[in-house]
């Protein structure tokens, strides 16, 4: 028996170049370099320039993802660029990308379920790909949230940054073991009696403005860990993959300590977790992609290797996906 798995080529991240050190938005506003690190583990983030937009990160990101892959962009039929900071209301910023890559057939359009958006996307890929209706994917999560900061509140403003990633993904036929590469499993959930503790006050239907970022950041966490862990539970559940079988847990890079205590209650080991929350911040769907990156080019995730994804985020949203590199 054979079974069509969803099979990763390739990863590409890109950072904007501007870094914004802890240090420098202690001298704008009331917070400091020792607040931020102890409570989140964020030193610095990166931070768009003026005219770099969500599309250009993602578009780097995708061809860095497809020379990694060794594969030409025209052989994409599908991209899901996961967003939450797209480049306007509509078109889908996916579209800007295909268009960037010089693509011009297949589907491109966008998710949005912000900080677990990579995840969301990675499941609604795996499931084009399973089902047959597309051969490759690219898989995207980019953001500028930069750009939607209230930078006079110190409670939201030190913790999120800009950046990219990007997976290939592709339709192989396999037996369909545990050993084989690809996707395992992925499990999504969402909650929207939560949907004001982390949201953004603007919105083409409601006020006709963009709007600015707002949350309840105790409540927020106070969820957190048992949504990832839950979530995490299902996916071990539905391969009977324990947690001293996996190789690399690469969750959301919201905190530090959330990913502390989900890495501690699910009983991974703390050199398994992949950290990049202090360089990047809180990249929302950019966090995982841009964090598979960094651990693909250091030679830590090799080929065979298994993987656990998870996020959570606004929504509240969260998933997890299981995959062997
Ligand atoms: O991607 C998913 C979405 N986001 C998250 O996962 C974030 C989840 N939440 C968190 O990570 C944490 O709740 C925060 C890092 C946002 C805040 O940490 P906390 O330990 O929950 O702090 P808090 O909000 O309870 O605030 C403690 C104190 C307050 O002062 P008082 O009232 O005790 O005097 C805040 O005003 O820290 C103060 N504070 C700050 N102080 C210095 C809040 N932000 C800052 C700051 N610098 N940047």
């Amino acid at each position: 028996m054979t079974a069509i798995r969803s099979v990763v080529l390739g990863c590409g991240s890109y950072l904007p170049q501007q870094i914004l050190t802890n240090a420098q938005l202690a001298d704008r506003i009331d917070t400091s370099d020792e607040w931020i690190v102890q409570r989140t583990g964020i030193r610095q983030r990166h931070i768009a320039a003026e005219g770099e937009f969500t599309s250009h990160l993602a578009i780097n990101a995708a061809q860095a993802a497809l020379a990694n892959a060794g594969v030409d962009a025209q052989s994409i039929d599908l991209i899901v660029l996961a967003t939450s900071t797209p480049d306007n209301t509509f078109p889908a910023t996916a579209v800007a990308v295909q268009n960037g890559l010089g693509i011009n057939h297949g589907a491109a359009f966008d998710l949005q379920a912000v900080c677990s958006g990579f995840v969301f996307a990675l499941a609604t890929a795996d499931n084009f790909l399973r089902s047959g209706s597309f051969k490759r994917a690219l898989v995207i999560g980019a953001e500028t949230f930069s750009r939607i900061l209230d930078w006079n509140d110190r409670g939201t403003c030190v913790l999120f940054g800009d950046g990219a990633g990007a997976i290939v993904l592709e339709a192989q036929e396999q037996p369909g073991k545990s050993s084989d590469r690809g996707v395992l499993t992925t499990h999504l959930r969402s909650d929207g009696r939560h949907k004001s503790k982390l949201y953004v006050d603007g919105g083409p239907s409601s006020t006709q403005t963009v709007g600015h970022l707002r949350m309840e950041g105790r409540e927020v966490f106070k969820h957190a860990v048992g949504m990832i862990t839950d979530v995490i539970v299902d996916a071990f559940s539905a391969t009977g993959v324990t947690a001293e079988d996996v190789d690399w847990f690469i969750p959301h890079q919201a905190n530090k300590r959330i990913i502390d205590a989900s890495a501690h209650k699910l009983h991974i080991a703390p050199p398994k977790v992949v950290l990049t929350v202090d360089l990047h911040g809180n990249t929302s769907a950019a966090s995982i992609p841009l964090a598979i990156s960094v651990a693909v080019a250091d030679g830590r995730v090799k080929k065979g290797d298994l993987v656990l994804l998870e996020a959570m985020g606004g929504g509240f949203t969260w998933g997890s996906a299981l995959l062997r590199w």
